[in-house]
C-alpha cells in the first residue's frame, strides 16, 4: 500500500486496476442541505480526498458546491457516485444528470448501488457502467451490495476492470467470502457504515483499546478496517468535531492481537442495512 501525504498526514491509499483510492473516505448519506455542503467542506479541510455521494442520497448538488469552492484541487478529490437501479433502464441519462449536479465533467469512480434488475438485466446494466467510462463520464466503474455470485457475473460481463465492492462492513459483521472474492480479482472492498450506523462509538471492546491508543471507539473501529488489506472506509458525521476524531484512525496502528481482538465481535446479527426489495442473499 502506498501512501500520500495529506495534512500532515500519512493517508494509506489503495491500488486497485489503476484506480487509485484514500483508504480513508467520508461518507455522505443522510446529511442534507446546508449541513451537507457544510461537513463536505470540512472533511476535505480536515483532510479527506475521498468522498462517497449517491443518486439516492439527493445531496449532490450540496457535494458538488463544497468541492467547487473548496481550496482543494478537483485533481486530489477522489469523487465518487452510484446510480440507483430506477435508472438503470436511462443510464446515460442518470450519469449526464450527476454529473451536473455535482459539477463536474467526470466522477473518479461510478457505482451501480444494489443489485436490482427491473426493466433490465445485470449484463445490459454493467455494459451501460462500462460505456459511461468509455465516454469518459468516470475514470473506474465498480458496484455496490452485490453478492459473491452476482460479483462472478459482473466480473465476466465487463469490458473494464471493476475495481471495488462497496459493502457493509465493521467490527460486528464479518466480510469474509466478499473479501476474498474481490481479492481474488485484484478490487478492493470499500467499508460503507463502518461505525455500524452510529452502534460502535460505546462498545466497550473498542472504547478501552481506543482508551490504550489515546482514541476513541470510532477511530479504532475505522483503524481496523483500513488496517486490512484493500479495504478502504468511509465514515459519516455531522458534527465537525467527529469527522477530526474520525480521521484520527490514520494515527494510530493496532497491533495484532488487537486486530483479533476486533475480529471477534463479529455477531451473526451485525448487519445493519438489509433494505426489502434491494439487498441480495447475502453471502
Ligand atoms: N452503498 C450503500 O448501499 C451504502 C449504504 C450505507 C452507507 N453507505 C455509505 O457509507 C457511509 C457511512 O455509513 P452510514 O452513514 O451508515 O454510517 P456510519 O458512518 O457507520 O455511522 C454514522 C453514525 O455514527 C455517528 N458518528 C460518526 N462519527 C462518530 C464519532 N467519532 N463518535 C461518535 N459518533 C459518531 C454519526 O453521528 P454524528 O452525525 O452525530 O456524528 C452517525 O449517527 C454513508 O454515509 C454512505 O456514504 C453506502
Amino acid at each position: 500500500m502506498e501512501s500520500t501525504d495529506i495534512a500532515g498526514q500519512e493517508t494509506p491509499v489503495l491500488e486497485s486496476h489503476g484506480a487509485r483510492i484514500p483508504a480513508l473516505g467520508f461518507g455522505t448519506w443522510e446529511l442534507q442541505g446546508e449541513t451537507a455542503e457544510r461537513m463536505t467542506a470540512e472533511a476535505l479541510e480536515v483532510g479527506y480526498r475521498h468522498i462517497d455521494t449517491a443518486q439516492a442520497y439527493g445531496n449532490e448538488d450540496r457535494v458538488g458546491r463544497a468541492i467547487e469552492s473548496s481550496d482543494v484541487s478537483r485533481d486530489n478529490i477522489f469523487l465518487t457516485t452510484k446510480i440507483w437501479p430506477d435508472s438503470y433502464s436511462d443510464f446515460e441519462t442518470a450519469v449526464d444528470e450527476r454529473l451536473e449536479l455535482l459539477r463536474t465533467d467526470r466522477v473518479d469512480l461510478l457505482l451501480l448501488h444494489w443489485p436490482r434488475f427491473r426493466d433490465t438485466t445485470l449484463t445490459r446494466t454493467v455494459e451501460a457502467l462500462n460505456r459511461a467510462r468509455r465516454q469518459d463520464k468516470t475514470r473506474h466503474i465498480g458496484v455496490s451490495n452485490f453478492n459473491t455470485d452476482q460479483l462472478t457475473r459482473a466480473w465476466a460481463a465487463s469490458e473494464a476492470p471493476l475495481v471495488t465492492n462497496q459493502v457493509e462492513y465493521h467490527p460486528f459483521l464479518a466480510q469474509g467470502p466478499v473479501l476474498d472474492a474481490v481479492r481474488d480479482r485484484g478490487m478492493c472492498l470499500t467499508a460503507y457504515s463502518p461505525l455500524a450506523h452510529g452502534e460502535v462509538p460505546g462498545n466497550r471492546v473498542l472504547e478501552s483499546i481506543g482508551s490504550d491508543h489515546g482514541v476513541s471507539a470510532a477511530a479504532v473501529a475505522i483503524r481496523w478496517l483500513i488496517q486490512q488489506d484493500d479495504v478502504a472506509a468511509l465514515p459519516r458525521t455531522s458534527a465537525p468535531d467527529h469527522c477530526r476524531d474520525n480521521f484520527s484512525a490514520l494515527e494510530i496502528e493496532l497491533d495484532e492481537e488487537e486486530m483479533d481482538r476486533i475480529a471477534e465481535l463479529a455477531r451473526p446479527d451485525g448487519r445493519v442495512i438489509d433494505p426489502p426489495g434491494l439487498a441480495p442473499e447475502w453471502d
